[in-house]
């Protein structure tokens, strides 16, 4: 695809000119990396969502083999880790996120067997593998739940999730007012096996995915019994799904969230955390998670998917005897001004160094608009309503792929660790005009098509231009269409060529690495004005414009620019790195 040329040549040992400066805590946590190899402080870490990287036997739906068989492309990316989505036992109603067994592979995806053979492979490139861990709810068909259906109200079974009896005269109404993530009521009423309507059980998610009761001492039990299975199986992590979810407020009391808040639970300001939100209760539980990790050689580690604001409350999630990382979705939902990014980037390093962690800065993932389409949207979109043909404020496509690649080329210049989501090294966009019969997101089926969903950000991986599927298998099965336009983007299209995104940012995490920008501070620069992000960080100047005009680069050599420089100008839209000449 025909793209500007980033520049930059192989370089030696960084010339940190600010190695002198006072110790910070974030310099002191990256020396302590370096002397206890927490790996996880500066890593890099690339999300593979298993339905759509690679499927080795053609059905349409991506599978542990087809992961191995590409896996020699991360590495050649030059990322740390990778984080794998669920690929566990489920029906599929969201996406695996639904577990019916946490400790077997769905077949869909292969077997333990194509897991341990992956696990080497990765060991073999030099990768650390993360898994998802899901333990605020389970599928429907899990035998958990199933027993807890055919069981009487008020028995052990039934404790292990959260059901409740209705109100109304006849109990014909939920217990209370709260309404799934994905729209409609957060409450599904049973029928008891007398055939009379029963109880109602709580899913914040779909009702394929009830709640589990955390207070319950059992539910508590079976989790670390999950975790020592994968860790015994050498997994480097678990990524924690709805890490802010698992505790509910006492008496389960009515609310009603912020016009504003996301899906996740964004928007939630300085007020009280909602009743299902951020509850204290949920860290009791990640310190007995991490007390297990400790237990096993190589620094295992937990991530957080943890959407609580402000940043000051997420720091709660990542103290030294919590998780490692929590993702830093404050970060991830800033638009594409300097001021803002400023902001957040400040406020992100101050409260995570305050308890001695890194920030995980994060763009795109699984559950957003990718970055290359929301950084040019221009209404609201609240975080999983998704965008599609009818939305608002769609973005131009290439002004959102140059904030993209500058945006990116920020936040890989960041002190701390950085997640990417597959498909955003290639530049690809959301898939907005996916056909109505081919959705498949819940929220878009509980919201009645109001709300697209996550589907978009799903699609598989274009590999190879000229290929079935573009190289997702051999059939040219999808089980979500890719856009045909999408040859373009296909990684073999873009390995070798000067300019790609993808040498893009294989030159990034390059320079990022041996210029030890993951480990290294920031100053701010002020004299390039409001409208570009504008720091220094081992000796390098990265500048970011946000606004409309080209301005004046200082003297200096380009280590990496998103777009194609001519003369000494970044124009909008754009990122350098450079190492300034003295004067
Ligand atoms: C967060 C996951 O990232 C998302 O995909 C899923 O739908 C919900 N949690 C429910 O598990």
């Amino acid at each position: 695809m025909s793209s500007p040329e980033p520049t930059g040549d192989t370089l030696d040992a960084p010339a940190d000119s600010e190695t002198d400066a006072p110790v910070s805590p974030v310099e002191a946590t990256a020396a302590s990396s370096e002397r206890g190899g927490e790996w996880w402080r500066t890593a890099v870490i690339y999300q593979v969502y298993p339905r759509s990287f690679a499927d080795s036997d053609g059905d349409g739906v991506g599978d542990l083999p087809g992961i191995t068989s590409r896996l020699d492309a991360l590495a050649d990316l030059g990322v740390d880790a990778v984080w794998l989505s669920p690929f566990y036992r489920s029906p599929q109603r969201d996406a695996g996120y639904d577990v019916a067994d946490y400790r077997d592979v769905d077949p869909l995806f292969g077997s333990l067997a194509d897991f341990d053979a992956l696990r080497a492979r990765a060991t073999e490139l030099g990768l650390r593998v993360i898994v998802d861990v899901v333990p605020n709810h389970t599928s429907s068909d899990h035998a958990w739940f199933q027993a807890a259906l055919s069981a009487e109200p008020g028995s052990v079974e039934r404790g292990h999730y959260l059901f409740r009896d209705g109100r109304g005269d006849d109990g014909e109404l939920p217990p209370n007012n709260w309404e799934s993530i994905f729209g409609g009521p957060a409450w599904t009423r049973v029928t008891e096996a007398d055939g009379t309507p029963g109880q109602w059980y709580l899913h914040l998610f779909d009702s394929s995915q009830p709640d589990l009761d955390w207070t319950d001492p059992w539910v508590r039990d079976q989790f670390v019994a999950v975790l020592r299975f994968w860790l015994d199986r050498g997994v480097d992590g678990f990524r924690v799904d709805v890490a802010h979810g698992m505790i509910k407020a006492e008496g389960l009391p009515d609310y009603t969230p912020p016009a504003e808040a996301g899906s996740m639970g964004g928007g939630q300001g300085d007020s009280a955390p909602p009743p299902y939100w951020g509850q204290d209760g949920v860290h009791e539980i990640y310190r007995s998670w991490r007390e297990v990790l400790d237990e096993y050689p190589g620094d295992r580690v937990m991530v957080a998917e943890a959407w609580v604001e402000p940043l000051s409350r997420l720091a709660d999630w990542v103290r030294p005897d919590e998780m490692h990382q929590a993702f830093n979705f404050s970060y991830l939902e800033t638009g594409w001004s300097a001021s803002e990014i400023r902001r957040v980037v400040d406020a992100s390093i101050e409260v995570f160094s305050s308890v001695g962690a890194p920030s995980t800065w994060v763009l795109s993932n699984h559950d957003v608009v990718r970055h290359a389409s929301r950084l040019a949207l221009t209404a609201e979109n609240p975080q999983g309503h998704g965008i599609g043909p009818k939305s608002l404020g769609l973005p131009i496509p290439e002004l959102g792929l140059a904030r993209a690649r500058a945006a990116s080329a920020v936040m890989l210049a960041l002190p701390g660790s950085a997640y990417l989501y597959q498909g955003e090294e290639l530049g690809l966009p959301e898939a907005i005009d996916l056909p109505d019969e081919s959705r498949q997101d819940p929220t878009w089926f509980r919201t009645e098509g109001e709300r697209y969903g996550r589907d978009g950000c799903r699609v598989p991986l274009p590999w190879e231009s000229g290929s079935p599927a573009f190289g997702f298998n051999a059939t040219g099965a999808s089980w979500l269409p890719q856009p045909d336009d999408w040859s373009t983007y296909a990684r073999d299209e873009q390995q070798g060529v000067a300019g790609s995104t993808l040498e893009l940012y294989r030159l990034a995490l390059r320079l990022r690495s041996e210029l030890g920008l993951g480990r290294s501070t920031i100053s701010w620069l002020d004299e390039y004005g409001a409208d570009v992000v504008a720091f220094r960080s081992a000796g390098v100047t990265v500048l970011a414009n946000t606004g409309d005009v080209a301005i004046e680069l200082p003297v200096g050599e380009v280590l990496l620019s998103t777009m194609a420089l001519d003369g000494p100008a970044l124009p909008a839209n754009a990122a350098v790195w450079l190492r300034e000449s003295a004067v």
